[in-house]
């Protein structure tokens, strides 16, 4: 165990980062980024928003498809609402996209296409809060911003051996954050600290072995760097019912509809069906026809609640009359448009139209 200084870790951090950063698409190389290369702030902004609650695993592909498409921001900002949210369907989290365009919508309108540098500035858009707002700052125009999110979090608890449990400890932590966040550099900085957390100082079995600061951390000396940060225990998730009606047309074509722009799943593309309570629901078939109901229940998580969602088929004829939604003919239905929780109950009611 050495005492290390505030800058000597910063130093040993950006050494490590310079061998060892993670290959990434939106991503200035070090070397790179040392010989004047800047990173684009679309591409970091647009990387960041994918990235809050959502593994770097699960973005690279979704990132890759949107700047293919939309190379910077204006495209987005001209871009049709329900082509985003396709592209969005299974990252979940859909606030986030509906966010995303109202504030590339509003760098065109409000900031002439042009990203603004101030922390200030950038709080006020649409979707952007500190933890993104430090990001840009940081990664996108290299100014002094303390970037913390949970890996942060965890490396700098470890580092300083905080027991304080979470959420408790996080004034703390982001304080000894900002007392790490170099002058120069603050962009690989803070990119390096997540590396480092992703993967080294990961949540269970910490790799120390090979960590650039195993020197000078406090939780490894005390044979506590597996163990933090400390947590109280969440209470269970509640679990709510609900129905989807998977309706197919004589043709192929299948009943969707729209969800609503305010709340879960907002403005996405769903079957139709019941709301999702704690009691069971009174069945509400969007279309009279002879419902079958699938073996499987569909289960999905949400941030607040646990659902269990049973699905219900039919088939009906040409002609049939829905209440709500519109029948998408086979050719135009794309189940990838679907989020997650949709596209479970899709494969649930297959087999029903396979048999069929
Ligand atoms: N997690 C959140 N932002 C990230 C970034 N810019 N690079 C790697 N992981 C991240």
């Amino acid at each position: 165990m050495t005492i290390l200084r505030y800058e000597e870790i910063g130093a040993a951090l950006l050494g490590w980062y310079d061998r060892q950063a993670r290959s990434l698409p939106w991503r200035v190389a070090p070397a790179d980024r040392l010989a004047g290369q800047n990173p684009d702030p679309y591409r970091v902004w647009l990387s960041e928003i994918m990235l809050q609650q959502t593994t770097v695993a699960s973005v690279r592909d979704y990132f890759l498809r949107f700047t293919a498409r939309w190379p910077d921001v204006r495209s987005l900002a001209a871009a049709d609402d329900a082509e985003v949210m396709g592209e969005w369907a299974g990252l979940g989290y859909y606030a986030r996209a509906r966010n995303l365009l109202k504030c590339a919508r509003m760098i065109v309108s409000d900031h002439a296409g042009r990203f603004p540098e101030a922390r200030e500035a950038l709080l006020a858009l649409p979707g952007i809060g500190p933890y993104t707002a430090a990001a840009i700052v940081a990664i996108a125009h290299d100014t002094p911003a303390t970037v913390v999110d949970g890996n942060v979090e965890r490396v700098v608890a470890r580092l300083f051996c905080i027991e304080t449990p979470q959420p408790a400890a996080k004034p703390q932590l982001t304080a000894l954050a900002a007392r790490l966040t170099p002058q120069r550099r603050a962009g690989d900085h803070a990119q390096a600290m997540m590396d480092l957390g992703a993967t080294i100082c990961t949540p269970r079995d910490p790799g120390c072995d090979d960590c650039p600061l195993a020197r000078a951390c406090l939780a490894r000396a005390r044979g506590l760097a597996a163990h933090l940060p400390n947590r109280v225990a969440k209470p269970a998730k509640p679990i709510r019912h609900g129905i989807a009606y998977v309706t197919m047309r004589s043709d192929g074509a299948f009943l969707l509809e729209k969800r609503p722009a305010k709340g879960l799943l907002g403005g996405m593309l769903g079957w139709p069906g019941t709301d999702w309570s704690e009691q069971r629901p009174e069945p509400t078939p969007p279309i009279r026809a002879n419902w079958q109901r699938c073996e499987t229940e569909v289960r999905h998580a949400f941030t607040h609640f646990k659902l269990r969602l049973t699905v219900y088929c039919a088939l009906v004829p040409t002609g049939a009359h829905p209440r709500c939604g519109q029948f998408v003919t086979r050719r135009r239905f794309r189940p990838s448009d679907l989020p997650t929780l949709m596209r479970k109950a899709y494969v649930a009611a297959r087999p029903v139209f396979e048999n069929d």
